[in-house]
């Protein structure tokens, strides 16, 4: 018994960098639930038509090649691992996920998903926001077997969670075709409710699994993508059924995570306002060095916003002047815009606090 601990502990040391054995409290774990928005990778590995594993998707990527991000480099999540001095998380369905890399945290989000378990069923088998949650359970067991589960309750309770979940709730549900199921079933002032407090059960249950410094984001403008200039919008106009969405939607997720920290009694939950941060960048493109914030980098149609960014799409030169990446979502560039609203945004855009607070604080338990 005393001897394979003992052996265990010796291929820990081996298995970690000197580094981490020498400054283990600087090191921030980081953990990632949502949709594609913030997916690293994971639809790589399932059998779905969500997935961006395929040129152009990746062409800024520090490889130059597709990853499973939508994006044409980094995304969100990337961008704070940055800032937080860690490499980027894994895709929890990585292979390479394993080991130490588990101390780095974890991404569990997967195109297509929402707070719903039918939002996105059309793209087959995607990981849906109960079974990612399923991971981090399954993740902490690992670290737990790993590091002992005091250190992996520790590192669990001072980690940063990011969690982007929503936006298809309305895209790739109650606005997927006319006349939806959803849609039949509430007029939107209820269905916002109704997404709003299952979206509740899911927070309260992160928090149950040990998380307790969690970015919440908002949907950004849904009628001011590309494809809803292209597909619903007039005259390059932001939809305003869909844009209606977000102006329930936002306000009510607010209320809500105010009341779970509340019921808590600490302010374990922060929304980050997408909204706002995208509507900077898409009232004033120039401000952020865009050339437009309607035409998406690589489509077709109007907007290049009707289908899939494909080898066969246009392509525009230079990513850095386009604030849309593909149809629906931002280029690395905006990217960077947005996480730095996070970092040291103003209480309009981070409530109650900007993500430079939560990184100065002591970590809490
Ligand atoms: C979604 O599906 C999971 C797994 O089947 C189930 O546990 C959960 O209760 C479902 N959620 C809702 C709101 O029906
Ligand atoms: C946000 O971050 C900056 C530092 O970058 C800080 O000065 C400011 O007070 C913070 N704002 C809030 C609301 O926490």
């Amino acid at each position: 018994m005393e001897s394979s601990r003992i052996l265990l502990l010796f291929s820990l040391i081996t298995s970690l960098s000197v580094h981490e054995l020498l400054q283990p409290a600087e090191a921030r774990s980081f953990f990632v639930f949502g949709d594609s928005l913030v997916d690293n990778g994971n639809n790589n590995y399932l059998v779905t038509t969500a997935r961006a594993d395929m040129p152009p998707y990746g062409i800024d990527y520090p490889t130059h090649r597709p990853t499973g991000r939508f994006s044409n480099g980094l995304n969100i999540p990337d961008i704070i691992s940055e800032h937080l001095g860690e490499e980027s998380t894994l895709p929890y369905l990585s292979p390479q996920l394993q080991g130490e890399k588990l101390l780095v945290g974890a991404n569990y989000a997967s195109a297509g998903i929402g707070i719903l378990n039918d939002t996105g069923i059309q793209f087959l088998n995607i990981i849906r926001i109960g079974q990612q949650l399923a991971y981090f359970q399954q993740h902490q067991e690992r670290l737990s077997s790993m590091i002992g589960p005091d250190q992996a309750q520790r590192l669990v309770n001072e980690a940063l969670v990011l969690i982007t979940l929503g936006g298809n709730d309305f895209v790739n549900n109650y606005y997927l075709v006319p006349y939806s199921i959803r849609s039949q079933q509430y007029d939107l002032p209820d269905y916002v409710p109704f997404i709003i407090s299952e979206y509740k059960k899911i927070l309260r249950r992160l928090y149950d699994l040990g998380a307790r410094q969690i970015l919440v984001t908002g949907t950004g403008p849904l009628g001011c993508v590309p494809n809803a200039l292209a597909l619903r919008g007039r005259n390059g106009n932001c939809d305003p059924e869909l844009q209606r969405a977000g102006d329930l939607y936002n306000p009510q997720l607010v209320q809500m995570l105010n009341q779970l920290n509340t019921d808590i009694g600490s302010d374990v939950f922060v929304t980050a306002n997408a909204f706002k941060m995208h509507m900077d960048f898409i009232t004033n493109p120039q401000a952020y060095g865009f050339v437009t914030s309607k035409i998406a980098c690589c489509g077709q149609g109007q907007y290049n916003g009707v289908g899939l960014c494909t080898v066969a799409s246009n392509l525009c030169p230079n990513r850095d002047v386009y604030a849309f990446w593909d149809a629906f979502h931002p280029t690395e560039k905006a990217n960077r815009a947005i996480v730095s609203q996070f970092m040291t945004g103003s209480n309009e855009y981070m409530n109650p606090m900007n993500l430079s607070t939560i990184l100065a604080m002591d970590a809490r338990t």
